[in-house]
């Protein structure tokens, strides 16, 4: 690895911090979703508000030189007329001063999924009031914490957030609607250029960049239908998001099939493309967890049937997307999680390498890990599955340096068990364990020291 590689692993506010109604913070579209339905929340999550000098405390003693984290909207700013809370502006100073303090390099994430609730009721980001409030939270994050932070991301996962809002609808605000998936993924792909554009004009020291849920995409076979299936797939999970962000160009094939279907995209401007043109992120960020394989579509309507309700759910995942793509699930010759997610390392080999050439901007991993039941009540969690599991993502990581890859940062999800959307405690993916139904109390895994002696060997030791 190089000198400065960056070694941490990552959290999002909603998931982790608690105090969901503390010191002014007002409720987020998922706390009145969660709350609405009776589900399990994050009230308190992993408590990290109030204990966050303590998890940083052991990223330190795990080696760690980085964290990411992201920031919560509903924090800072607690209305629509822009009204600051000080209370959740001076949380994040003191979050990132205690990084700086211990030799952890902070790693902004803007927008984690928590949008306030107040701009959910005015239609959330199927409004464009929503980029100007999101440019309004971005300037003053520059502003306030600019001089001290150097990686800023603007978006976690806008496909994830979208495509699971308001087409799959299995998060809030829980709809399946095909034309505002389309409006509310350009809306925020607009709102990342508008983000880009503050952070330049500001002037701020630090780099800029985007965060993807990528899906590096396979074919079942290599006929001529199935290549265009991949490449349909491809605009579907990658490239609105990958293109537009770093080459400033939403992918002209995509349009076009779009406008082929009868969608309307008479509300993208052209004025906003050359904001789009003009204003490209730093590097990207790419979560990878699994591949995507791909067979052409045959026949049949849309079905998204995403299994993320592990053993205690709905099974088998299956996706069409009419007249695009059916999506693969190889059951018979690879390795599964309980909530049918493939244990795939090659595909972030593979996948960084095609990030590489196609893009050319250095590439952070910024989420990499595996989602378990386990059981955490006694002395030792022997976590070996996990263990195997980074060990082999790692590998691919080095092997795609070796081959040339411009990779600079790696991050474990997560840093400690914390509220996996819509599967809450049930679902685990830290290094460090918490025991939900008591105090908190915070317990490393053994991943947790397999991971510190991989930082502190710069991955010498995978
Ligand atoms: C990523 C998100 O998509 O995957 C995280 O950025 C999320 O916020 C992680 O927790 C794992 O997803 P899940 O649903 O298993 O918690």
């Amino acid at each position: 690895m190089t000198t400065n590689f960056l070694w941490g692993s990552a959290t999002a506010s909603y998931q982790c911090e608690g105090a969901w109604n503390e010191d002014g913070r007002v409720p987020s579209l998922w706390d009145t979703y969660l709350h609405d339905n009776h589900l399990e929340n994050g009230d308190i999550a992993s408590d990290h508000y109030h204990r966050f000098k303590e998890d940083i405390q052991l990223m330190k003693e795990g080696g760690h030189n980085t964290y990411r984290f992201s920031l919560s909207w509903p924090r800072l700013i607690t209305d629509l007329a822009g009204t600051i809370n000080p209370k959740g502006v001076d949380f994040y100073h003191r979050l990132i001063d205690e990084c700086l303090a211990n030799g952890i390099e902070p790693f902004i994430t803007i927008f984690h999924w928590d949008l306030p609730d107040y701009l959910e009721q005015r239609g959330g980001w199927l409004s464009k009031e929503t980029i100007e409030a999101y440019v309004t939270l971005c300037d003053l994050v520059f502003k306030e914490y600019g001089q001290k932070v150097k990686y800023w991301t603007t978006f976690n996962e806008p496909r994830y957030y979208v495509f699971s809002g308001y087409f799959i609808g299995n998060y809030p605000p829980g709809v399946h609607n095909p034309q505002q998936t389309i409006s509310a993924s350009y809306n925020m792909m607009l709102a990342n250029a508008e983000a880009v554009k503050r952070f330049k004009a500001l002037a701020m020291p630090g780099e800029i960049g985007i965060v993807h849920s990528y899906g590096p995409i396979y074919g079942v076979d290599d006929r001529p239908e199935t290549r265009q299936a991949m490449r349909d797939a491809d605009n579907y999970y990658n490239n609105w998001i990958l293109d537009t962000a770093i080459l400033g160009e939403i992918p002209q094939d995509m349009l076009a099939k779009l406008a082929g279907q009868g969608f309307d995209l008479s509300f993208i401007l052209p004025e906003e493309l050359k904001t789009i043109k003009q204003n490209t992120v730093d590097f990207v960020g790419l979560n990878y967890y699994a591949r995507v394989l791909i067979a052409p579509y045959e026949t049949g309507e849309t079905i998204l049937a995403i299994n993320n309700s592990g053993a205690s759910g709905q099974g088998s995942s299956k996706v069409v997307v009419r007249e695009w793509f059916e999506q693969v699930w190889d059951h018979a010759n690879s390795e599964f999680t309980p909530w049918d997610t493939e244990i795939y390392p090659q595909g972030l080999y593979e996948g960084i390498l095609m990030a590489h050439k196609k893009y050319g901007v250095p590439i952070y991993i910024t989420e990499n890990g595996v989602g378990a039941y386990e059981d955490v009540s006694g002395e030792v969690i022997n976590d070996q599955f996990r263990i195997d599991f980074l060990n082999d993502h790692i590998d691919a990581i080095k092997r795609s340096m070796a081959d040339g890859a411009d990779v600079r940062g790696y991050y474990v999800w997560s840093t400690m068990d914390l509220y996996s959307w819509k599967n809450g405690s049930e679902k685990r993916y830290g290094l460090v364990a918490l025991d939900f139904d008591q105090d908190r109390q915070r317990k490393p895994k053994a991943s947790y020291y397999w991971y510190k002696a991989v930082c502190q060997s710069n991955g010498e030791t995978i």
